[in-house]
């Protein structure tokens, strides 16, 4: 992806959540790189992404969370099966590559004003909008309410390698040295929805299976699965810590699993 000179474990460490930022706006270079990066990018299930950059100022645009820059980038796809995952992918893509390039993002799903957002993106009755993010320089210091959300949903922090990914079966934790040890480990740092970091995965020989422990309260009304959003970025995770060299597939290997575990997908390293 172009930041060869980057190593991929240093730019995942460094990754945060940015809702501060200096106040200064996106120069007009960086946003073109933006655009032009996230209309190259594909998603292993074929779904096409929509991508604006929007100015909030011009378009009444606001996140409670958000001081310090103008500038938003929103994705929209249509709404199918797999539609979270193919967003997370690519708008964690997105995410990583702007951290490339030393700008400050923050994964939105709630705290914003979401019909203006929406009417913003122009977003039709079949489609859906799942996130958005400021974009802009992050400040020096953060505000008082960045520096308690952090502490509220212990952002700093993931959960133990250990509880997260298994050795064939949930019943076996896989040791930190294995095959995939350092994928997973980027996995484990991946940022997700209230920190609940949903992923589980089992690996079996070249293949990483993916399952999603669901939480209570982020399936809605209509079916849509905030956590599957979360899956995307971890897929997006693993696949970037092997040069994307993965394939993706859909086939249940039938492994018993514990409760409210879903499977999701299976990445197999090519
Ligand atoms: C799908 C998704 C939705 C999120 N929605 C919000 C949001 O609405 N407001 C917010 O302030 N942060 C939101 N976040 C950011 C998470 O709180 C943050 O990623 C997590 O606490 C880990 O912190 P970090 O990103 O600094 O590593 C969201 C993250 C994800 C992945």
């Amino acid at each position: 992806m172009g930041m060869n000179a980057v190593n991929g474990m240093e730019l995942i460490r460094r990754r945060r959540s940015v809702r501060t930022f200096d106040g200064n706006p996106l120069r007009p270079e960086d946003a073109e790189k933006i655009l032009r990066f996230a209309e190259s990018i594909r998603t292993p299930y074929d779904i096409p992404v929509t991508w604006r950059m929007l100015n909030a100022r011009e378009e009444g645009l606001s996140s409670p969370v958000i001081v310090g820059t103008d500038t938003f980038i929103a994705g929209k796809l249509r709404r199918q099966p797999h539609a979270e995952e193919a967003f997370g992918y690519a708008f964690e893509k997105l995410v990583l590559y702007a951290e490339s390039l030393g700008l400050g993002t923050t994964w939105i799903a709630g705290t914003m004003n979401r019909p203006a957002f929406e009417k913003a993106m122009r977003l039709e009755a079949d489609e859906v909008m799942p996130c958005v993010s400021p974009l802009g320089y992050p400040a020096s210091r953060m505000s008082l309410r960045e520096t308690m959300m952090r502490k509220g949903v212990h952002a700093d922090s993931r959960m133990d390698f250990s509880g997260l990914f298994f050795d064939r079966s949930f019943g076996r934790p896989l040791p930190g040295n294995a095959l995939f040890g350092d994928a997973l480990e980027m996995v484990r740092w991946a940022p997700s929805a209230v920190n609940r970091q949903p992923w589980r995965v089992v690996v079996d020989g070249r293949q990483a299976h993916f399952y999603e422990k669901r939480s209570k309260g982020y399936v809605s009304a209509d079916g849509w699965d905030l956590q599957k959003v979360d899956m995307g970025i971890a897929m997006y995770h693993f696949a970037f810590a092997l040069d994307e060299k993965v394939e993706l597939s859909v086939a249940d290997p039938g492994l018993e699993t514990p409760e409210e575990t879903v499977y999701i997908a299976t990445l197999t390293a090519l």
